[in-house]
C-alpha cells in the first residue's frame, strides 16, 4: 500500500473503529441491502470498489475479482479484500480498461472533485464497462426534504455523540447537503448515466447506474 489522505479519508479513519456497527445504527440496518441491490448491477470479472473503507460491500460482489481502493489506512486495514490499494478517486494508479465494472458506496460526498472522479472511472473502465454508485441524497420532495434534514440534523449527531465521535458525524450530516441529486450530478458527465432508483425512508438512499459507452 502507498499512502495517501484526504479530508474525507481523516474523517474515516477517526471513525474506522467504530464504522461499521454505526452503519448498521443509521442505516435501521438496511445498508448491506441497499449495496447487494446495487451491486446486481455490476458485470462478471474484475471490480474496483471504490472507497471501500472496511470491506462492507465485499460480501455483495459474489465470486467478482475485487480490488479495494480507499485512501484512509485504518479503514483498508479491516477490508478483506485480496487487493487492497490506498488509492484516491481523483487520481487512480490503474491501467487504462483495467475494470469491468467499478462499484462505489457512500463515497461521492466525501471526494474531493466529482468530475475528476468519474474522468478516472471512464479512464480505468473497458468499453461498455458499468459503474455503480450508491450514495445518500436528500428526498426529492420538498416536505421530505426539509423533515428529512430536520430528522437529520439531531438524529446523526446524537449517534456520533454516543458514539464518541460528535465532530465526525455532524460532518456527515453536513455532507448531506454537499451535491445536487443524482440525475444532476452525473448527466452530461463522462460516464452514460442509464438509471438511478431511490431506496430508504423518504427515498434519501440512491443508486445509480453509469456505463462507459
Ligand atoms: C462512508 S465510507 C464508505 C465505505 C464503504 N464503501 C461502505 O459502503 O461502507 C466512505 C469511504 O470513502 C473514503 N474516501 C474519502 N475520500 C475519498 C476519495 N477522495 N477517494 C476515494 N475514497 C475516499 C473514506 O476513506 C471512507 O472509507
Amino acid at each position: 500500500m502507498t499512502s495517501t489522505e484526504s479530508s474525507g479519508a481523516d474523517v474515516f479513519s477517526d471513525i474506522a473503529d467504530n464504522y461499521d456497527r454505526l452503519n448498521a445504527i443509521l442505516s435501521l440496518g438496511r445498508d448491506k441491502a441497499w449495496r447487494r441491490r446495487a451491486a446486481a448491477h455490476l458485470p462478471a470479472g474484475h471490480v474496483l470498489d471504490l472507497g471501500a473503507g472496511t470491506g462492507a460491500g465485499n460480501e455483495a460482489f459474489g465470486d467478482r475479482w475485487v480490488t479495494a481502493a480507499d485512501p484512509s489506512l485504518p479503514m483498508l486495514i479491516r477490508n478483506q479484500a485480496r487487493r487492497r490499494v490506498a488509492s484516491i478517486g481523483e487520481s487512480l494508479p490503474f491501467a487504462d480498461g483495467a475494470f469491468d465494472g467499478v462499484f462505489s458506496a457512500f463515497v461521492f460526498r466525501n471526494l474531493t472533485s466529482v468530475a475528476a472522479t468519474l474522468a478516472e472511472l471512464k479512464r480505468v473502465l473497458r468499453p461498455r464497462g458499468v459503474a455503480v454508485i450508491v450514495d445518500l441524497s436528500r428526498p426529492v420532495g420538498k416536505v421530505q426534504r426539509e423533515l428529512h434534514r430536520a430528522g437529520s440534523a439531531v438524529f446523526v449527531p446524537l449517534v456520533g455523540r454516543l458514539a464518541g465521535s460528535p465532530g465526525e458525524y455532524k460532518y456527515l450530516d453536513e455532507s448531506l447537503d454537499k451535491l445536487p441529486p443524482p440525475v444532476e450530478l452525473y448527466a452530461g458527465g463522462p460516464l452514460t448515466l442509464e438509471r438511478t432508483w431511490r431506496m430508504g425512508p423518504f427515498g434519501f438512499v440512491y443508486g445509480a447506474v453509469l456505463r462507459n459507452d
